[in-house]
């Protein structure tokens, strides 16, 4: 299958990259409504460059591979489904509910597979965290805890505008990789309860090249509350841009039998620490499977495991088997839902039940990951 991107900012790259990793992704053209910056990426990917109209008439290409700003996101993929082609976005899915409703509609009538990220819940530390549920080393989850603390995305990307408007801020641009991995893990979200604050109402960007200037903040940058789960479980979190320094882990999940620690599902692989009962600390390493071995170098000169790109692959395998792909749209919908329920239980000081309830995504064993990988 063939795939367009539309959208040849920031993290085309990884993408474009990626097809060196799995072995059925292959992108034949690119767009921006920047036509600079897909000449660009054309010419450095040896690749065709479109007008965002001449890429969606392409008759050539099977699927877009949307890695617009999220307030673009619908618009792209329902264009990309109304020109009879699948697609897979970057998350958010949309940045409301009833848009997602509205693409799932679409893509139900048109019978053509939306795929959304995140993917990383696919790699080691979340399928290795997930056997370890299942194989009921903590027995049966009561409770939990994520956080999400640092002060903001304006030190380090070239538009940081994006992050500090609806659709962005900590929950929908950071929140997502953490509710897809629980979901993942404990399965879906039946109600929602929190509260919100925006600590500064003006950001100053200190990255270049825009240094010096500044961004109105039209989303919450904290957000405290809970999560309960289908399951009866309840999971606390801290969401904020709003803090410097902290000393609280990314991810804990505590059942009746045992305690567990998980790693930043930003990430593909991590140590897991497990504790049965009172037992020490016990480090479970997954650097050696198969979407946790380190392949590349992170800004901090670490070596890190990225895969991002399995999640596509996987959604190409899916539509070519007839199956439901693992970042499915239900699964988005329900991630996006929850998010928005997040955003508006602190707006409205009231508890928000959940209409969705997706399945969790089947579990990816090494020998099907092996398919697709080179
Ligand atoms: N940068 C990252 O590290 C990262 C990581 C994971 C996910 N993401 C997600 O990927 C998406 C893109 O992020 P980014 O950092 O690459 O942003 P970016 O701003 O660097 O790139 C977005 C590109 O989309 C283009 N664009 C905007 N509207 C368009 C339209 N209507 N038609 C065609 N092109 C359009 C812009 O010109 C820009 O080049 C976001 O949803 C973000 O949440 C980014």
């Amino acid at each position: 299958m063939n795939i367009g991107i539309i959208g040849c900012g920031n993290i085309s790259d990884t993408y474009f990259n990626s097809q060196q990793i799995f072995n059925n992704i292959n992108i034949i053209g690119c767009s921006d409504i920047l036509e600079g910056l897909a000449d660009s990426k054309a010419e450095k990917y040896q690749i065709k460059s479109y007008s965002v109209e001449g890429l969606l008439k392409n008759k050539d290409i099977d699927i877009i591979l949307n890695l617009t700003i999220p307030n673009v996101h619908k618009d792209v993929t329902i264009k990309s489904l109304e020109n009879g082609k699948h697609c897979f976005s970057e998350k958010p899915l949309a940045i409301n509910f009833k848009d997602g409703l509205e693409i799932q509609k679409i893509s139900q009538e048109k019978n053509l597979i939306v795929g959304c990220a995140p993917d990383t819940f696919l790699g080691a530390a979340g399928q290795k965290a997930r056997s370890i549920i299942e194989n009921q080393e903590i027995g049966k989850i009561v409770l939990g805890t994520f956080n999400i603390m640092s002060h903001g995305m304006e030190d380090w990307h070239p538009n940081p505008d994006f992050f500090f408007k609806p659709g962005a801020g900590p929950v929908f641009d950071l929140g997502v990789y953490y509710l897809t991995q629980l979901i993942n893990l404990n399965g879906p979200i039946k109600s929602v309860q929190s509260i919100s604050g925006t600590a500064l109402k003006e950001r100053t960007i200190t990255s270049k090249p825009r240094f010096g200037e500044k961004i109105i903040v039209e989303t919450p940058t904290s957000l405290l509350g809970t999560l309960n789960f289908q399951n009866e479980s309840k999971i606390q979190f801290f969401c904020s841009w709003d803090i410097w320094k902290h000393t609280h882990t990314n991810m804990e999940l505590y059942g009746l039998e045992g305690s567990m620690i998980i790693p930043d599902p930003n990430f593909f692989s991590g140590d897991i620490l497990l504790s049965n009962k009172d037992s020490e600390w016990n480090i479970i390493k997954n650097d050696d499977m198969l979407l946790g071995t380190p392949n590349t170098i992170d800004n901090n000169g670490s070596k890190i495991a990225n895969y991002r790109g399995i999640g596509l692959s996987d959604m190409i395998d899916s539509i070519l088997r007839n199956q439901k792909p693992r970042c499915s749209i239900d699964l988005s919908i329900h991630v996006l839902e929850t998010m928005e329920a997040i955003i508006k239980s602190a707006e409205t000081n009231h508890q928000i039940i959940l209409k969705t309830k997706p399945e969790k995504p089947q579990y990816f064993n090494e020998t099907d990951i092996s398919k697709l990988k080179f």
